[in-house]
């Protein structure tokens, strides 16, 4: 690795986040004492022991280190096993940091990879998706890999008449239906990027993201059901595209029944565009590093930040990752609960799987539509044999209460995972008792959108501690550093990093190379150049277990969802009647946290009770349900820095009635003492 030490001084800038402030180091309050051995048949028969006993390695731990040690050499040998390449590549990994090239020269499509491959050979006639609709009086769907491939094809040919070509980018704003996923490897198969854009996010959400990536295509759907009722979606692209010039045509799925308008030249239907299409289509032979996709996340400003990923490296470490973290065999049945729109659906309901040629679930709708017992029924009806969901999902189970998982026989599952936020020991130990039968493994995994893969995670061999994801995986060298890039002792925490490059990590932020270098590598570049800064606060116990405390940025997780507080907060400026704002997270016991606001208005505004739902539903117009604010309040002055930055850290602590620390080092000290104490 070249000494790149001081390098970061030349880029205007030292050290991402000031630790002091942040308090890299903490001690570890409460420790877990109980441990749950795997079920010593699955762990026997499991993906990863074939692998240990064929390496001839004697224990997990060993294991562990060894490849991560020697990463380069596990990453080929999983390149060569799981991904199949139109020509092989001459060199596994080319790092610079903060730049990782993996698998140079070779040419590979991950369209291919997940679809074509498994159309042509044995699987052709295994079911890929199982698709239940939400309204009851909907036939559930099943897609072979055969069909899937023609229907993919299809839309491939008619993205191709619409234009689109190698490069373009195309956006997807879109409810959970088979279309959605067969959209993305639409794109993929012509070497079109794709944007997926979460269809919680409002017209404004939308907008911000089909500008930025200048989007030539937009592919929806006329409207969605929820919770029983048919809703439009197609007029939030209608508002969200009246100012992109880059959108030459909108592609519309008929979806729901809606009457929506179509713009003569621009929209076109679905059905109507693939209609005509050939269902043969080759899948364009891509660089390893040609770009997949924009996801775009919340960051600490206001505006998201589009997080790219490659072809070559998501053949291989979603794959590779489900396939040992979930030891996903050919006959299971995989369902993770989460929506393609965010990258737990496009690395697990998507690309993933299918790169494995697994059969998985797509559930369009509500956990709790028409009851409770829906997802229990889904389990039953359809054999799922492996879970994966996120805390908020168990802890609005946990709520409803412990009849529900009892109205189904669920006793085809065989293994449990839980992602998106830390998931607190209680609710771990109620997933396994109620949807674990009390004996079911739960795979903790930690990861991010800009990681496209588990990076830390027990395996179905782990000892489990509730509330801990265990250990770094197979292949990666996440640590927990002070301050100082000096690993934490057992018994304390610091900041989670990755001392080392992975296929699937992030290769860029779309044209915007500063914050890319700033956010993630320039916080240990002094001392450690190459270091990843993950963003989130960890600890270690005394047993080497890690367990996430959440993150040291302003960044929000509401029902698991990233939100960040900035965006909110300039949603809320956004409105005539406000001058400033600041928004925290309050801790929720469903949702792990929700959206409080506190709202400074504007010389002469009254700050009548009326108003505050009017700025709430303002904050849903611009960005979207799922940033909707829980609860408002006046203020007339937030803390803020000389500087002027605000001070959430000091608002949060005051409204939760926590000590606020030293603020003698405040522009305005005095307004601390206004922050009102949150109920
Ligand atoms: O804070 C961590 C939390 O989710 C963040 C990443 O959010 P996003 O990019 O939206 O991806 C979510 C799905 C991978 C992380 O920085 N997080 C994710 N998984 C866990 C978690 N926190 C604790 N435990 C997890 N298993």
């Amino acid at each position: 690795m070249p000494d790149l030490r001081g390098v970061g001084k030349t880029w205007g800038f030292k050290g991402g986040y000031k630790l002091a402030e942040q308090k890299a180091t903490t001690s570890v309050l409460y420790e877990e004492t109980r441990v749950f051995e795997a079920p010593r048949d699955l762990a026997e028969n499991s993906n990863v022991m074939q692998w240990m006993k064929k390496k001839g390695f004697k224990s997990e731990r060993e294991m562990r280190a060894w490849t991560g040690q020697n990463f380069i050499a596990f990453w080929d040998e999983m390149a060569k096993t799981y991904a199949d390449w139109f020509e092989p590549y001459a060199q596994v990994l080319n790092w610079q940091p903060p730049y990782a090239k993996w698998f140079v020269g070779g040419k590979i499509n991950v369209a291919y990879n997940a679809v074509d491959r498994h159309a042509a050979g044995a699987k052709k006639d295994k079911v890929a998706y199982i698709f239940v609709p939400e309204p009851v009086d909907q036939p559930t769907q099943k897609i072979t890999y055969a069909d899937l491939a023609k229907r993919v094809n299809k839309l491939a040919n008619g993205l191709k008449s619409l234009g689109v070509a190698k490069g373009d980018r195309v956006s997807i704003y879109m409810p959970m239906i088979p279309e959605t996923p067969i959209a993305m490897l639409a794109c993929a198969k012509i070497g079109a990027i794709h944007s997926v854009v979460f269809s919680g996010f409002s017209a404004g959400g939308l907008n911000s993201r089909v500008l930025d990536a200048e989007s030539k295509v937009v592919i929806t759907t006329d409207g969605f059901f929820r919770r029983g009722k048919p809703l439009p979606l197609k007029p939030n692209v209608d508002e969200a595209t009246a100012n992109t010039p880059s959108v030459k045509n909108v592609v519309v799925v008929k979806r729901a029944g809606i009457d929506v308008p179509m713009k003569a030249g621009k929209d076109v239907w679905y059905h109507e565009l693939v209609a005509k299409q050939s269902d043969v289509c080759e899948s364009e032979k891509m660089d390893a590093e040609d770009r997949l996709f924009i996801l775009y996340t919340s960051g600490t400003t206001g505006k998201p930040k589009g997080i790219e990923h490659v072809h070559g490296g998501y053949c291989v470490t979603p794959a590779q990752t489900l396939s040992w973290v979930f030891d996903i065999k050919d006959s299971d049945v995989w369902w993770c609960t989460a929506d393609v729109g965010w990258i737990t659906g496009h690395s697990y309901v998507v690309y993933g799987p299918l790169c494995l040629g697994a059969t998985s679930m797509i559930y369009e709708g509500s956990p709790d539509y028409p009851d409770f017992s829906r997802w229990f029924k889904i389990i039953n009806e359809n054999k799922v044999s492996v879970l994966y969901t996120a805390p908020t999902a168990v802890r609005m189970f946990m709520k409803a209460g412990d009849k529900w998982p009892k109205t189904h026989d669920i006793s085809c599952l065989r293994l449990l995972g839980s992602v998106g936020e830390p998931i607190n020991p209680e609710a771990w130990i109620w997933y396994r008792n109620n949807f674990g039968a009390g004996k079911l493994p739960i795979m903790d995994t930690w990861w991010q959108t800009e990681t496209g893969c588990f990076l830390v995670s027990p395996l179905p061999i782990t000892p489990l501690k509730p509330g801990s994801p265990t250990f770094p995986l197979p292949g990666f060298n996440v640590d927990i550093l002070d301050e100082d890039a000096n690993p934490v002792p057992p018994g304390s925490g610091g900041n989670i990093v990755s001392n080392s490059p992975w296929p699937s990590m992030l290769r860029a932020f779309f044209r915007d190379e500063v914050r890319y270098k700033k956010e993630y590598w320039s916080t240990y570049w002094d001392i450690r150049p190459g270091t990843y800064l993950a963003g989130d606060k960890a600890t270690k116990d005394k047993d080497g277990y890690f367990t996430i405390q959440g993150r040291i940025d302003d960044v929000l997780k509401v029902a698991g969802h990233r939100i960040s507080n900035a965006e909110v907060e300039s949603a809320l400026v956004s409105h005539p009647k406000v001058a400033e704002a600041a928004v925290i997270g309050k801790p929720d016991e469903v949702k792990g946290e929700v959206i409080v606001a506190f709202v400074i208005l504007k010389t002469g505004i009254e700050a009548t009770e009326d108003l505050k739902p009017i700025l709430a539903k303002h904050v849903r117009t611009v960005l979207g349900p799922v940033a909707y604010p829980e609860v408002v309040y006046f203020v007339n002055d937030v803390p803020k820095t000389r500087s002027g930055k605000i001070m959430r850290r000091v608002i949060k602590a005051k409204a939760l009635g926590n000590p606020v620390g030293d603020i003698s080092a405040l522009a305005n000290p005095e307004s601390v003492e206004a922050i009102p104490l949150i109920k």
